[in-house]
């Protein structure tokens, strides 16, 4: 596969230079939003990059100044029934689970907001590199939702459950330092030399016997395969969300931008 193969997407922008393909997801105009059409071109990058050989590691990062990513496309989720919001949840985790798993090392270069599906995307790559202005969180329940892409495990795999609990309870959107400071990121660097640091910790990893790195993933990721009922769990809960008069509220709100009333 060529670099041109990785131009040809509709929301993602792929680039591969000296072996790192830099995946950009591309919306800039709705904060870079995970959408179906989004979540389907990864999955397909991702078996791309599988197969291919030319690609060693993978940096992804969102397009435009203010967003890595912010959640889940809310619009689609209008109407949506318990059905198919189980659905989406089991789409986006399978897909969320496929990039962790994946052999090759894959950075976040967070560059602005990470919140949602965001903060899951980037809890799904294997090392988190934020810029000085990236901003995490998990503001699902705003939504009268949960998170559904692996966030509720994954979050708390990293940070532990008190934090977890609280950023998840809470919708709480935390600054880089923050979540330096609750290991969330590796790293917080100057936004201009987001791209830079990723890369100079890529071409680290990528000095080292890839059997070994990929075998590294595998191990680690067993640490973890024990909760999978948990994702399942999530699923389901992800979908009654879709039952409730909060979550249409939550969403109605946010699309006629104005302040949602649960109570
Ligand atoms: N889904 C769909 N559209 C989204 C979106 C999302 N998750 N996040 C942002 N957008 C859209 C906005 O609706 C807006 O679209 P419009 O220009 O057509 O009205 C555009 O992106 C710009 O967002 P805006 O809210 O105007 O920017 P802001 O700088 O004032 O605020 C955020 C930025 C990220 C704080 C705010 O957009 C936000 O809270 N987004 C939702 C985050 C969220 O709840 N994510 C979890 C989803 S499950």
């Amino acid at each position: 596969m060529n670099q041109q193969n990785w131009g040809s997407f509709k929301t993602l922008l792929g680039h591969l230079e000296e072996s790192v393909l830099t995946l950009t997801i591309n919306r800039p105009d709705k904060m870079n939003a995970l959408n179906q059409t989004v979540l389907s071109e990864l999955a397909q990058v991702i078996e791309q990059l599988e197969q291919d050989q030319n690609v060693k590691g993978v940096i992804i990062t969102g397009a435009g100044e203010k967003a890595f990513v912010a959640g889940a496309d809310i619009s689609e989720f209008n109407g949506a029934d318990l059905n198919r919001a189980m659905e989406i949840a089991s789409k986006g985790q399978a897909i969320f689970d496929r990039l962790e798993k994946n052999n090759k090392p894959i950075i976040a270069a967070v560059n602005g907001f990470a919140l949602g599906g965001g903060c899951e995307l980037a809890m799904a790559c294997h090392i988190r590199i934020a810029a000085e202005q990236a901003r995490f969180g998990q503001p699902e329940v705003n939504l009268g939702l949960i998170p559904g892409y692996g966030g509720t495990q994954r979050l708390t795999q990293l940070v532990g459950r008190g934090k977890a609990l609280e950023l998840m309870m809470s919708g709480n959107m935390i600054d880089a330092s923050q979540a330096l400071q609750i290991g969330l990121v590796n790293y917080v660097v100057n936004a201009t030399a987001l791209m830079a640091e990723s890369k100079k910790l890529m071409r680290t990893i990528l000095t080292k016997g890839p059997q070994a790195v990929a075998r590294v993933i595998q191990a680690v990721e067993a640490c973890f395969d024990k909760t999978k009922n948990g994702y399942r769990n999530e699923v389901t809960l992800f979908g009654q969300c879709f039952g409730t008069a909060e979550m249409q509220e939550g969403v109605s709100a946010f699309l006629e931008k104005r302040k949602p009333k649960f109570n």
